[in-house]
């Protein structure tokens, strides 16, 4: 377990993209074949170019096959349904992933329930999300199953402990509650309704924040020693024109009670496209019958 009041995400992310990047070497030996991920782009959505270009390096890196496919702003449902299946029939890719948002004219659940459920690395199909939820076998989204990694490495066993997850999206609040009941903590899903948050928020042990408000959880909320997870990524204005990433947690005023917390950047957000790759070699491993290999 590191130590330290500072999550360092980057590093734990560095580590495991390390460890993917071997199991990759071992599955080519005994596969005589590399994982491959294909992603879709659709439009020209410069925050979503940006992820895509990093998650194309990455797997390249991994050693792993990368598929771009950019499809144009109006491209029709049908046309991008048509992609999925062929990628579905595709013997050489394991893993698909629709970058979301899509254009309006696209219906995003029909997209993501074509999508065949063992090459589903998102975690967003609903069969996914179902297995999950009853203790299943699952691909799990990849930003919740990061928190976790960086949950376990710092505390080891959370069975018993408080768990506060602050917002209820099918990306990341609904699985992260799942995988933290999954490992017997108390939880409880706190969203825009709910009454007191700061209340809620002072019995947690572990706070995971997924809100999208930035700087919203205030350091005298949290239980002394807590331990914070900041899933947010929010561009605020920081004067003279410029622009800064803040998280949904007050940073500067919840590090001094926070028994530890992730900053914003480099705390959650090197974790997504590292468990991203890791969920593309399970994948593969198992469509080829291989052992998944250890510590991933
Ligand atoms: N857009 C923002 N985050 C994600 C993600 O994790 N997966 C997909 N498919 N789209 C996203």
């Amino acid at each position: 377990m590191s130590q330290g009041a500072i999550i360092d995400g980057a590093a734990f992310a560095a580590g495991l993209r390390g460890r993917v990047a071997e199991g990759v070497t071992a599955f080519r030996d005994r596969a005589g074949r590399a994982p491959g991920l294909a992603v879709v782009l659709v439009g020209e959505d410069p925050a979503s170019q940006v992820y895509v270009r990093s998650k194309g390096k990455a797997t390249v890196e991994a050693g792993m096959l990368s598929f771009e496919h950019k499809l144009p702003a109006d491209t029709s449902q049908d046309d991008l349904l048509a992609l999925v299946r062929q990628l579905n029939a595709d013997a050489t890719v394991d893993g698909i992933l629709v970058q979301l948002p899509l254009p309006k004219q696209i219906d995003e659940q029909a997209v993501i329930e074509a999508i065949d459920p063992a090459k589903d690395v998102d975690g967003f199909h609903p069969v996914n999300a179902g297995r999950l939820a009853s203790g299943l076998d699952s691909f799990v989204p990849c930003t919740p199953l990061g928190c976790l990694m960086l949950l376990k490495d710092r505390l080891g066993d959370l069975s018993g402990l408080d768990a506060v997850v602050i917002g209820r999206s099918n990306i990341v609040g609904k699985p992260m509650a799942q995988l933290l009941l999954r490992e017997s903590c108390t939880v409880t899903i706190a969203h825009s309704r709910t009454r007191d948050l700061a209340d809620v928020v002072r019995r947690a042990d572990i706070v995971v924040a997924a809100v999208g408000r930035p700087r919203m959880v205030k350091g005298d909320w949290l239980k002394p020693g807590a331990t914070v997870i900041d899933v947010g990524i929010n561009r605020v204005d920081a004067g003279e024109g410029k622009t800064r990433l803040v998280g949904d947690v007050d940073f500067e005023s919840a590090l001094p009670l926070a028994g530890a917390i992730t900053p914003v950047p480099k705390g959650v957000g090197p974790m997504t496209i590292a468990v991203l790759l890791r969920n593309t070699l399970v994948g593969a491993c198992r469509r080829d019958g291989l052992d998944v290999p250890a510590g991933l």
